[in-house]
């Protein structure tokens, strides 16, 4: 993939939080969900690309826009596949809260997993402790082999969990093992990646979230050099039988990071829409200036960069909400 894709991707975030980031606060997630895949479907058109969605805001016969198997890109340039989260977090710009980010994963064809919308386990560490760490084992194990890797005294290790029911005897087991737990309470693609980013002081992050999610955090975890594990939950037959259609024949086979990423030819791009574990969120400054933070990050270098951008909103008409 052209080196250059990576910082046109940055584009197609910005104007994604731009959008949704209006809707901050106002009650109305539809809407603010609404804005980001309008304003990253629009911007996707100038990138030069032979894209297909593969994980996306549907199925064609549900979603307008962004659905899987939707082409993306002027057609010209490299063929990717590409998985979109305009908002990640939904719930969380209704409701004016932390951590919401727009989020995409570009990758050469045929190397992200076509992880169907359902639940995936996911475990996440930083790079000290790839390779040593497994979903199966019991937590107790992995806090203490993290904990080693990490340098670090149980005692003073961050485990990071989404604030959930279904979590509520592994934080137990956390707290019994004597770790520190961090709750969030939406947006575990920041917080996965959190875990693998450098002076974060989050050391290991593990629980059941979205699957889309889990397969975009690939891309970043990658970059990064940390490790991923992860399990498809199919909650009936019917969800185990599209995940065969999608080509998982084990549905609840464990996958691995590559697995999720199958190349290290990836592209990882979010902007903030709110602040959170990762980054911090549109800021609105007066006289129509804005600034966003953006991380772009690609697998094949291992760079990370950190891009802060001044935007007028009034040179950026289709980004203003009409409402
Ligand atoms: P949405 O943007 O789709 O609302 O996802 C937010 C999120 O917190 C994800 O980060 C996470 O993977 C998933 O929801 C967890 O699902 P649930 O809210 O059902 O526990």
């Amino acid at each position: 993939m052209d080196r250059e894709l990576a910082l046109e991707t940055a584009r197609v975030t910005e104007a994604a939080a731009l959008a949704s980031a209006q809707w901050m606060g106002r009650g109305r997630k539809d809407e603010a969900d609404d804005a980001a895949t309008t304003a990253m479907r629009t911007m996707f058109d100038s990138i030069s690309m032979n894209g297909t969605v593969v994980i996306g805001e549907g199925e064609l016969d549900e979603a307008p826009m962004l659905y899987i198997g939707e082409k993306l890109g002027s057609g010209e340039g490299p063929e990717v596949d590409i998985a979109v989260d305009p908002l990640e977090g939904t719930n969380i710009v209704a409701k004016g809260h932390p951590n919401a980010m727009a989020v995409i994963a570009i990758a050469e064809r045929g190397a992200l997993l076509h992880a169907p919308d359902m639940y995936m386990e996911k475990l996440v560490v930083g790079p000290e402790a790839a390779g040593l760490v497994r979903l199966d084992d019991p937590i107790e194990k992995t806090i203490d082999i993290t904990a080693k890797m990490n340098d670090k005294r149980v005692r003073d290790m961050t485990v990071i969990i989404q604030e959930r029911e279904r979590h509520q005897e592994l934080v137990e087991r956390v707290q019994q093992k004597g770790a520190r737990v961090k709750l969030f309470g939406d947006g575990d693609v920041g917080a996965s990646i959190a875990t693998a980013m450098p002076r974060t002081g989050i050391d290991l992050f593990i629980g059941t979230g979205g699957a889309p999610e889990g397969v975009i955090s690939a891309a970043a975890i990658k970059a990064l050099g940390g490790d991923m594990q992860a399990r498809l939950v199919p909650s009936n037959e019917e969800e185990a039988e599209r995940c065969r259609k999608m080509g998982l024949h084990d549905p609840q086979a464990l996958l691995m990071l590559d697995d999720l990423v199958k190349s290290d030819d990836a592209i990882f791009a979010a902007t903030g829409v709110s602040t959170g574990e990762l980054l911090e969120g549109v800021r609105f400054l007066g006289q129509d200036l804005v600034e966003t933070d953006t991380l772009v990050m690609r697998a094949k270098t291992g760079t990370v960069r950190y891009i802060k951008a001044h935007h007028r909103l009034n040179q950026k008409p289709h980004l203003i909400e009409t409402d």
